[in-house]
């Protein structure tokens, strides 16, 4: 095991059957050991620093059903609601006067949020904060809609990938997705020159260490520039409302994994993560993380964008909470960044 995880972080890569064990027998010591090591690895490339994004969660309506996800289209219990531009651009404001410089617009896929509409979003987004960097995560589009979002001034692109498994991704989907499309999206992201960020839920509902191995595999095929890992948690009113949640030690692995094998990514450590364990947030760093994203939606409306049960919100998850995170970070020797953080391919 310590071999294996000394040769990942020195060649960046291992065979198939090597990360077979590696997920598979990890025990307590070695998880230590390679948390450790993915640590000085993000310490080599960002040093004590973490970048911030502020998160705007921009509607939680949806068309899609995914079985996991507490805004899928058929919760009834959800209170839907949609940010108009005004309201977006004063998160924004907020968000730039607390020294943000990327803003992440997140959202359900919603038909009301046609190419037009984001498009206008963004470039009146572009035109007042010139110098912050625009990050969508609104899920699958064409590819004329992709390339107008880039052509009105979006940077960066996030959509986990959620399995690479045909057969996983038709248990956690409804038939009417498919993972040809997902890649798809992917392929047309990073074509059209996005910071493109792709990811997965560790211990999402029928997940073998198999489909990890395959996920993993994928994503290096792929090098995103942003890897988002986090536990799958359960949402009470969906399908996998009894599932057990993904765990934090295979959280932390599948972290460290990634900083080994890319060294120079954004990673960030999820709002997931923090809502499974009080300390979740700084565990994630340690294991390689190098970003958080705090909320900055408007606060009356956080509770209504519950992809999972108990997400958390305030405090440190909050931008308004920014102290409060610096002093978390420093308790444990990180600081943070304010920069926009964009990738930086290796020298
Ligand atoms: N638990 C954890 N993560 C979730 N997501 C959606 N639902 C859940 C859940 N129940 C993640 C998905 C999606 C991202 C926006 O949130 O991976 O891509």
């Amino acid at each position: 095991m310590r071999s294996l995880i000394e040769r990942l972080y020195r060649e960046h890569t291992l065979a198939p059957d090597e990360l077979r064990s590696l997920l598979s027998d990890c025990d307590a010591t070695h998880l230590e050991l390679i948390n450790a090591k993915a640590r000085e690895v993000a310490q080599a490339h960002f040093g004590n620093r973490i970048f911030i994004r502020g998160l705007i969660e921009i509607g939680n309506c949806c068309h899609n059903d995914c079985y996991y996800c507490g805004i899928r289209r058929s919760d009834r219990n959800v209170e839907r609601y949609r940010l108009d531009k005004e309201t977006i651009l004063e998160c924004c404001r907020e968000g730039y006067a607390l020294g943000f410089r990327t803003f992440v617009l997140q959202g359900g896929e919603d038909n009301y949020l046609t190419t037009e509409r984001i498009s206008d979003i963004i470039a009146t987004i572009r035109q007042e904060f010139p110098d912050a960097a625009i990050t969508l995560s609104l899920g699958e589009k064409s590819t004329e809609a992709y390339e107008r979002f880039f052509h009105a001034g979006a940077n960066r692109y996030l959509l986990r990938h959620e399995t690479h498994n045909p057969a996983h991704y038709l248990k956690l989907h409804p038939q009417s997705m498919s993972l040809g499309n997902r890649l798809r999206c992917l392929d047309d992201l990073k074509r059209i020159g996005f910071q493109t960020g792709t990811g997965i839920m560790v211990g999402s509902p029928g997940q073998t260490v198999d489909n990890l191995v395959e996920d993993i595999i994928y994503i290096e095929k792929l090098r995103p520039e942003m890897i988002g890992i986090g536990p799958f948690l359960p949402h009470h009113d969906t399908p996998f409302a009894q599932m057990p949640a993904g765990t934090l030690e295979q959280t932390l692995l599948l972290l460290s994994i990634f900083r080994l094998m890319h060294p120079n990514a954004l990673i960030p450590s999820t709002t997931a993560l923090a809502t499974l364990t009080p300390e979740g947030r700084e565990r994630g760093i340690l294991a390689g993380a190098n970003v958080v994203m705090p909320n900055l939606s408007p606060v009356d409306q956080r509770s209504k964008y519950a992809l999972y049960d108990n997400k958390a919100s305030m405090g440190a998850e909050a931008a308004e909470g920014l102290r409060l995170l610096q002093e978390r970070l420093e308790r444990i020797g990180y600081t943070i960044d304010m920069g926009r953080g964009d990738y930086r391919p290796e020298a």
